[in-house]
């Protein structure tokens, strides 16, 4: 039998457990249009399960899933009145979390009542916030509108989801991670990075060489988290000698502890002078070419360890600041220290020609 032979030397990764509670914020669940179907959608997250559906006026609302009567899962109920009315015994909750009706009771038990979530609607997209001390949103954090969104000269979102199991902060650090881009991506070079960590936001800004997404020209990429949880990554590239601006949105929500839904989305403005089937194609082309370049980091996720104390080296980018940043959503908002959330900047300059230079600020606040 085989024995491991541990050698005193060799570095020990320390990981403790995650924690319990989960991150202050905005969390995107995706595009509205998937939930104003006239179904009721069950969302594991935070770790539990919430119900979000179509009221009468044709806006969402969102609730926990388990009904306080004998735990059965709203979900598989059904929407009556702005109300979900329980599969298993009828009861009937209030999007105010209320219950309004028991069928067969002559008295509502005044503990009727269940934890509804706060939601909002952004760039066709969906959020719900969550906030361990029960406090709302402030406007402070609200998600910034991007106009490109609601304009025809852009392409609608095309998103895809992946489950991956760990943690979600080891996701985040890819915010500071500048060695990965040449291993994982193809990058072939690197002459430009910085990072901005600033109140609820941190930014990635980064110019280099990749063949894959921008053949004839450096990619640029502004990338900024607005909260623990929602990344908009504004990007500049050039294809088949066509200047390519495109909007990548990445996102998680955490299903627990040691788990998360990861979204990712894209929209690119259309070609000019292209008939629109041709412009089409152009733009399904480089949707598929950034889906492949982000499941590439997917990948990496969906198979590493959480690390505590990462191994660092010179050339690696600020991945314990970063965490130091990110840790502010899992404080009480007023144990956070003023020293966290102050503006912070980094910058790595390899010989980045100015003309292409990103300015030092936050995606779509230059
Ligand atoms: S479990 Fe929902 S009504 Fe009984
Ligand atoms: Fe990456």
């Amino acid at each position: 039998m085989a024995t491991a032979i541990k050698s005193k030397a060799a570095y020990t990764i320390e990981s403790a457990a995650p924690p319990e509670r989960f991150a202050r914020g905005w969390h995107c669940l995706g595009l509205v249009s998937d939930y104003k179907d006239g179904k009721i959608h069950g969302i594991d997250i935070f770790g539990t399960r919430v119900i979000i559906f179509q009221k009468a006026d044709g806006s969402l609302a969102a609730m926990d899933a388990w009904c306080p009567h004998m735990g059965a899962d709203l979900a598989l109920g059904k929407v009556e009145n702005d109300s979900v009315v329980c599969k298993f015994h009828g009861w009937s909750w209030g999007c105010d979390g209320v219950c309004n009706d028991i069928p067969y009771a002559k008295t509502i038990p005044p503990k009727a009542r269940i934890n509804t979530w706060e939601i909002c609607e952004q760039n066709k997209l969906l959020f719900i916030w969550n906030d361990p001390e029960g406090n709302g949103p402030t406007e402070d954090v609200a998600i910034p509108r991007m106009d490109q969104v609601f304009s025809d000269e852009w392409s609608e979102w095309s998103t895809v989801k992946w489950n991956i199991n760990i943690n979600c902060r080891e996701l985040i650090d890819n915010v500071a991670d500048m060695a990965h881009f040449g291993p994982v991506h193809g990058g072939t070079g690197t002459v430009y990075f910085a990072n901005i960590f600033e109140k609820h936001k941190a930014t990635q800004i980064m110019v280099g060489t990749f063949p894959n997404l921008s053949e004839d020209d450096f990619l640029t990429t502004v990338a900024t988290y607005y909260g623990p949880a929602y990344q908009i990554t504004h990007m500049f590239g050039q294809m088949q000698g066509m200047p390519v601006e495109s909007i990548l949105m990445n996102s998680h929500t955490p299903v627990d502890s040691n788990s998360f839904e990861l979204r990712f989305g894209v929209i690119v403005k259309k070609f000019p002078g292209m008939t629109e089937e041709q412009c089409n194609e152009m733009v399904q082309g480089y949707v598929d070419a950034t889906n492949k370049a982000f499941g590439e980091d997917v990948e990496i996720w969906h198979n590493k360890v959480r690390v505590d104390n990462p191994l660092l080296c010179d050339g690696d980018g600020p991945v314990i600041r970063l965490r130091q940043w990110y840790d502010q959503f899992y404080q009480d908002a007023d144990a956070v220290p003023a020293k966290v959330r102050e503006r912070k900047e980094m910058e790595i300059d390899k010989g980045v020609p100015a003309d292409v230079k990103p300015a030092m600020a936050h995606a779509f606040e230059a």
